[in-house]
């Protein structure tokens, strides 16, 4: 196992100033605004755990995987030279922008992004939220989960299990087949959902701490004429309560509250037939738009 949790994630959007507000005043998120063209998104004392970077449309650029430590990060170097994978040392330059002392870069089979970091650097009681709420469910397991749409399942789920690491949760099959995967005890930190010729982010999730948060974003969406995509629900399977809303990056944010977490050694695999328990009726009209063509 060489992923510990999920460290950051990165996109680019036309309109990533819109992040100045809808990160703070929707979702409670301390945005920092990085030059003309980048706005980070702080969660906790991490330096941050998102960044929109302007481009000319809605993608996303990075998912970055925290691996604990510089011996962690060679001995994946060598995992990818046994299995072929070729990857990228990340440059001083970029080191500094996401806040990590090492990383490396690899393309996933649909040709996604991801990176492999130690060393994320952190700012001790500097996080602030930017509407009362408790705080956001983060440290060990991560800023919470990210969806991705693939047009390749099965190359996927072996780059992700056998290179590196990732533990199945479970499997929903329902109007859209989705994986799940862990990395720690949260339920999962990546779920694949196969489209044919589709490749992308389809959400992040992020927790908080208290049900109240979730219903305070929920109002503020309500008063602001914010559509959501899906209404409040709860899933089968992590039993997250959450909403889901269209982001201005075009991907889609769940925001949820209750997750159960899982226990290696008691969890089993299980296949579940519908989404959610209740709730989660889709709204949105179209698919997120941070999906792109796959090559
Ligand atoms: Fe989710």
């Amino acid at each position: 196992m060489f992923v510990k949790s999920l460290g950051y994630v990165g996109v680019a959007s036309p309109d990533a100033k819109q992040w100045l507000e809808f990160g703070p005043e929707i979702l409670g998120m301390q945005p920092v605004e990085a030059g003309a063209d980048t706005v980070f998104l702080r969660m906790d004392d991490a330096d941050h755990r998102l960044a929109v970077h302007y481009g000319d449309r809605n993608r996303m650029l990075y998912a970055g995987w925290d691996v604990g430590s510089e011996e962690q990060l060679h001995a994946l170097a060598e995992r990818l030279e046994e299995r072929g994978i070729s990857y990228n040392q990340g440059t001083d330059e970029e080191c500094a922008d996401r806040a990590v002392l090492g990383l490396l870069a690899v393309q996933d089979p649909m040709g996604l992004r991801h990176e492999f970091f130690y060393g994320q650097k952190l700012v001790p009681n500097s996080f602030h939220p930017a509407r009362p709420m408790s705080r956001f469910v983060t440290g060990s397991q991560g800023l919470g989960h990210i969806v991705l749409a693939t047009p390749n399942l099965k190359q996927c789920d072996q780059f992700f299990r056998d290179v590196l690491g990732f533990r199945k949760s479970d499997e929903i099959y329902t109007f859209m087949d989705l994986w799940f995967y862990h990395c720690n005890p949260r339920h999962h930190s990546l779920a694949l959902t196969p489209m044919p010729g589709v490749r992308g982010l389809h959400h992040v999730m992020v927790e908080v701490a208290d049900l109240d948060d979730v219903g305070a974003a929920y109002d503020e969406c309500m008063s602001r004429n914010i559509p959501l995509s899906m209404t409040l629900g709860r899933h089968v399977n992590d039993r997250m309560v959450s909403f889901y809303v269209r982001t201005p990056a075009g991907f889609d944010i769940e925001y949820g509250w209750g997750a159960i977490t899982v226990d290696d050694e008691v969890w089993t695999v299980a296949q579940y037939d519908r989404p959610s328990v209740w709730g989660h009726r889709m709204v949105a009209e179209t698919p997120p738009g941070a999906l792109e063509m796959s090559d």
